[in-house]
């Protein structure tokens, strides 16, 4: 999804600033780079590819100013080109803007501006933005009140930035997209060789849709709202309205390092994500679990004794929700989960529902609509997030942090597993489950039996047998059909192959008739309970059509019998299973992309965090 940065204050050093930031958004997905310094002049550099090729381009042309916005783009009008690449610009080349969102009225803006002799050079929704800036500049507005002006016009998503010819200040607002502000007035956090100059430490700001962009600059942070406006510049800044009035802001301080955005040696932030699922576990636990009494702490969360409960959900996510589903249903609540973009067209939440949102970004835009239509019709809401200050924990009644820290490969892996973690809690503070204290102990055993599997798997073998499969099925039951689903996600998403998940007991009402010899089928089993017993009677079905079968299991069911590999994991919770489980899973997939080269952190087509609906 399309990444903003924009920088204030820091002179000389705005270009490397902004390619830096650049890079730490690329997680975000993207198919084209820009940027723009403003100083005297403008200076536009854009370019369709990556980031290295962006700096290609910078490298003939170094532009500078002391401030600047850049832009990764993921398209949505107009394909991947120069031309479309962000920031567009007025017919002067005064003014540049950048573009997170949709806007939904802009043929009709666009229209207008052509009759008026505007001439357009994009296909992008965007570029009718610098030339709303540049009309209002003409009528006799200031560079502030003509960008108010023109971003008063939009309908639809946006966090805008926009930078002008010989203004040394940035604007920017948004509606529905995210953007944050980073605050850097501590000197100490000045560049060694602005410090040695002498010169009176002034202050900088920074600008981006996710705080990685800046974090390497500063901490302190202030989320900004749908609806406000905000100008920085080297001498301060100032969020107001759009129409310029005043809005309280509070300062955040983010609570980690910068260092864990980086790979820390991995090859790739996936593979990073997925070993550090025993420490990230064991944050979402910490101080919430009083194991001597057997009970959960979640603060005023513990008091919301739903009658019902929704929970509304995209990709990885709604895997977590439909687990978490299960959960509520056993300890007698009725629950249900729901793709957030089907959710405005399902059922009304029944009377007294609780809708959570389980979003890791927190900023998902089908996600924030289901929320939103949740409260329309007078649903208390709560946000499952991994994102302190996103718009989906601001905008809901209540917000529970699944603590997981950064995740930046764009397919979820940590994230997942804490979600998880988190619904877990969530289920045993708000509902009576007879076993808590079974529970309990099995979440405290949880983040070891992560760690064996990580330290044991023979994941990357079976990766290496079924590698040139076509196609994949993964199969579960009961809390391990979220797995299946997760499991068959995680590898079409990175590998580019075609996999899906099925209800085991579903398989034989249709996609058997796609089992083949050359069908490797995943089946996770764990437990020798009922439910493992009917699964393995699906692995039976599937390896009499010569399917080769890849048991997960603790090896308490005969499943072994009928498969040709095993992926062990240990013996667990039946709740906790599923997480291990699905770890050998994402290193399946993990070793399957790296084999075939991949691009795993950002696989084609898809991005981190997806703002428009
Ligand atoms: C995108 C990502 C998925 C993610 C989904 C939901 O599609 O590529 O990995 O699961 O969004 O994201 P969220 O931030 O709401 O959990």
């Amino acid at each position: 999804m399309c990444g903003i940065i924009g920088c204030a204050g820091r002179d000389s050093e705005t270009l490397d600033i902004l390619v830096h930031g650049l890079s730490k958004l690329e997680y975000r997905g993207y198919d084209s780079a820009g940027v723009a310094l403003a100083g005297d002049g403008l200076d536009v550099c854009k370019t369709a590819g990556e980031i290295d090729d962006l700096r290609a381009v910078l490298a003939e042309r170094s532009p500078a100013g002391s401030v600047g916005v850049g832009h990764t783009r993921w398209s949505t009008h107009g394909p991947p080109t120069d031309e479309n690449a962000h920031p567009h610009l007025d017919c002067n080349r005064d003014v540049a803007v950048v573009h997170n969102g949709i806007i939904e009225n802009y043929q009709q803006l666009r229209d207008d501006l052509s009759t008026a002799g505007h001439e357009f050079r994009s296909d992008t929704d965007t570029e009718v933005v610098p030339h709303l800036i540049e009309d209002a500049l003409a009528d006799g507005a200031d560079p502030e009140d003509a960008v108010r002006a023109a971003i008063g016009r939009l309908e639809g998503s946006y966090a805008v930035s926009v930078v002008l010819s010989g203004v040394d200040r940035i604007f920017a607002a948004r509606n529905d997209s995210p953007l944050v502000l980073g605050i850097d007035e501590d000197s100490e956090a000045r560049s060694a060789s602005e410090q040695a100059s002498g010169d009176e430490p002034r202050a900088a700001y920074y600008l981006a849709s996710d705080v990685p962009a800046f974090r390497d600059h500063t901490d302190r942070v202030v989320y900004l709202a749908d609806g406000e406006f905000v100008v920085a510049g080297a001498d301060g800044y100032r969020v107001t309205t759009l129409d310029g009035g005043p809005v309280e802001k509070t300062e955040d301080t983010v609570d980690w390092d910068p260092e864990e955005t980086g790979k820390s040696g991995y090859d790739h932030y996936m593979l990073k994500e997925i070993h550090e699922q025993p420490r990230a576990l064991r944050q979402c636990f910490r101080g919430r679990v009083d194991e001597l009494a057997g009970q959960v702490d979640l603060a005023d969360l513990s008091d919301l004794s739903p009658r019902g409960i929704h929970l509304v959900a995209c990709g990885t996510s709604y895997h977590a929700a439909v687990y978490a589903a299960r959960l509520f249903q056993q300890a007698g609540i009725p629950a249900q989960a729901f793709l957030a973009s089907e959710y405005a067209t399902s059922t009304p939440p029944i009377g007294d529902a609780l809708v959570v949102g389980v979003t890791q970004s927190g900023e998902t835009a089908d996600t924030l609509s289901a929320l939103r239509e949740a409260r329309r019709r007078g649903a208390r809401t709560l946000a499952v997030t991994n994102t302190v200050g996103s718009t989906v924990a601001r905008e809901c009644d209540h917000a529970m942090y699944i603590r997981a820290g950064p995740e930046i490969g764009v397919a979820a892996t940590k994230t997942f597993s804490s979600q998880i973690a988190a619904l877990n809690l969530l289920a045993l503070a708000i509902t009576s489950v007879g076993d808590a204290r079974e529970v309990i102990s099995g979440l405290r055993d949880l983040p070891g039996a992560v760690q064996e599997i990580l330290d044991t798997s023979t994941a990357r073998e079976i990766a290496e047998t079924y590698r040139d499969a076509e196609s994949y099925f993964f199969i579960g039951r009961g809390l391990h059909y979220p797995v299946a689903l997760e499991g068959a996600l995680k590898l079409k998403e990175i590998t580019y192959k075609h996999a899906e998940g099925f209800a085991a007991g579903e398989l034989k009402h249709g996609p058997l008739a796609l089992v083949t010899g050359e069908t490797p089928v995943f089946a996770v089993v764990t437990g020798d309970d009922e439910q493992a017993t009917k699964t393995v009677g699906n692995v039976k079905e599937v390896e009499a059509r010569d399917a080769p079968v890849v048991a997960v299991t603790d090896g308490a069911s005969d499943v072994e019998r009928y498969a040709d590999h095993v992926l062990e994991v240990p013996d667990t919770h039946r709740r906790v299973a599923a997480v291990v489980a699905n770890v050998q899973l994402q290193l399946v997939a993990y070793h399957t992309a790296d084999m075939l080269g991949r691009s795993i952190d950002k696989p084609r087509n898809l991005a981190k965090s997806v703002t428009v609906e």
